[in-house]
């Protein structure tokens, strides 16, 4: 069995990044004892004993920034559920975190599979620069039958840790790489095919492949599929109303980038440029994205052009 912790140590991952990616293991599993003890309701409301119970994306966000000002690490961290980044006085740390802290929160009442997801960055700010430049690490959390901890440490590859009962996080899968080509499709934001004839006949070119659908509405375990099988192919172009989709640069797509390019495969916008080489000029600005095995993100893009 190899512990989170040691195998980190093993590649060559530094003590201050280890430390870092300890705390936020650390809040995955705080998030993961409140769904299971049914902290789930959808507003601010009471719970049936009375208790004020809060969202639960903003209980995660609240579980993941007291962790992140814990670690002493972190010199900014900025979330999808707040509107400005926060910076920590110095002497602080060296990275800046930005992150999603829980993806697919809509699927929450369904009792579909649901997520976290961590950026890493150098230095204290993220506006002007790209995730090619400034990104060093990023991670997801998968909150299914089982809670899974992917990470990505930029030149180390990406590795799979599984969340154990003695509470310990333990690789599953080392080096996950991504073929080229694929049978599997997620098709996002299939609203747009209704202004976009493109969007709709590359859609119909899959199926008319006969290749096979995998696409649950959650980002996180639509692209840990992706992982998970080694191929695939997830979109999420713009559509009328949103020229770069609805999808967040900074916390859902720069993280993704960078574990999808360590693992050998492709993520592109709808421009055809690299998602990491995207410029940051806003924290909540979105981007389009096509995302999987290099070679059907190329084609789909090209599709569309
Ligand atoms: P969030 O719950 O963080 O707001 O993100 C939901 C995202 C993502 O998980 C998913 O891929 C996408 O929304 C699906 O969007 P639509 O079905 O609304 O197009
Ligand atoms: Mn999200
Ligand atoms: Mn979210």
């Amino acid at each position: 069995m190899q512990f989170f912790n040691h195998f980190l140590r093993e590649q060559g991952v530094s003590n201050e990044l280890r430390s870092l990616l300890y705390h936020i293991a650390r809040a995955v599993k705080y998030i993961n004892f409140s769904l299971r003890a049914g902290n789930t309701a959808k507003l601010t409301s009471q719970n049936v004993f009375g208790e004020e119970q809060l969202k639960l994306d903003v209980l995660a966000d609240k579980i993941i920034s007291q962790e992140l000002e814990k670690s002493e690490l972190a010199a900014i961290i900025a979330s999808e559920e707040q509107q400005e980044p926060k910076k920590f006085p110095a002497p602080r740390g060296k990275f800046g975190i930005s992150f999603d802290p829980l993806d697919g929160s809509s699927l929450v009442d369904a009792n579909l599979a649901i997520g976290s997801i961590f950026g890493i960055w150098e230095g204290d700010k993220f506006l002007g620069t790209t995730g090619r430049k400034t990104m060093v690490a990023s991670c997801y959390a998968v909150y299914g039958p089982r809670i899974t901890l992917t990470i990505a440490v930029k030149g180390k590859g990406v590795h799979e840790f599984e969340l154990t009962d003695v509470g310990e996080f333990v690789l599953t899968r080392d080096n996950i790489k991504i073929n080229p080509d694929s049978k599997y499709f997620a098709p996002g934001n299939l609203r747009a095919t209704c202004g976009n004839e493109k969007y709709l006949q590359l859609i119909q070119g899959w199926i008319k492949e006969c290749r096979t659908l995998r696409y649950s509405g959650g980002m996180v375990p639509d692209l840990h599929h992706i992982l998970s099988k080694g191929e695939g192919i997830f979109s999420y172009p713009r559509d009328e109303k949103h020229a770069n989709g609805k999808l967040r640069l900074l916390f859902e797509c720069a993280p993704f980038s960078l574990l999808f390019e360590e693992a050998e495969g492709a993520s592109l916008n709808q421009d055809g440029q690299a998602v990491l080489d995207t410029e940051i000029t806003d924290i909540h600005q979105c981007t389009t994205i096509f995302i999987g095995s290099k070679n059907e993100v190329k084609k789909a893009v090209d599709a569309l052009k």
